[in-house]
């Protein structure tokens, strides 16, 4: 996969205290109230970093968070865990995604969910992890995710896997 390029007149930019967060309505409210109220405070104390799509308007489009995290080896499939050390185990988070209701449907949330993973597979090279992992809020939403080649956890219905080899596979240019 080549480098994002998102549609002219839309910019990519690390959360700030200056971007409108409080008008940014994605139809979730979980998702709406993570941007708005809780986002910027875990970036600021360094537990997930926030980067939002901005119009040409300066308004939030879209918008996704990344974390670090474990999983416990048992929670992973048998055919990733296969040669891995029975213990606590690295894994990038996906942990928010959204993208405002006005602006659906243009392929937004695809061209974000594209940055959001390359941004792992660079963040990767240099901190590694097993796997991407991320959490669903509805069906819809998972089967937003599994265009890409997310599957479910093992006995984790709403919880997503990309291992880490799938991730590189996208990203090495064919
Ligand atoms: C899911 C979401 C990010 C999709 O954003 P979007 O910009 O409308 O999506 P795109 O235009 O990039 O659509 C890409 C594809 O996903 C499909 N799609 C869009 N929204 C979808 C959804 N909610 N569920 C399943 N598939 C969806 C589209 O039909 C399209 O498929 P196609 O290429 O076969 O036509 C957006 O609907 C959203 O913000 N939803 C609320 C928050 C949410 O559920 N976030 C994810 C969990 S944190």
């Amino acid at each position: 996969m080549s480098g994002v390029v998102f549609p002219t007149g839309f910019s990519l930019k690390s959360l700030q205290r200056s971007h409108p967060r409080s008008a940014f309505d994605c139809g979730q409210s979980d998702v709406n109230d993570w941007l708005r109220t809780k986002a910027l405070q875990n970036q600021e104390k360094r537990l997930s970093s926030t980067k939002v799509l901005l119009d040409r308007d300066g308004d939030i489009a879209g918008f996704y968070t990344l974390a670090t995290g474990q999983v416990d080896f048992g929670d992973l499939p048998s055919a990733l865990a296969r040669k891995l050390p029975r213990r606590a185990l690295p894994v990038a988070i996906l942990a928010w995604l959204g993208v405002s209701t006005v602006q659906q449907g243009q392929k937004l949330g695809d061209l974000l969910l594209a940055q959001a993973l390359r941004d792992c597979h660079e963040a990767g090279l240099t901190f590694a992890f097993v796997a991407v992992i991320l959490d669903c809020v509805d069906d819809r939403a998972k089967a937003f995710y599994q265009r890409w080649d997310f599957a479910e956890l093992p006995g984790s219905t709403y919880r997503l896997f990309l291992s880490s080899q799938t991730l590189s596979a996208m990203m090495t240019p064919r």
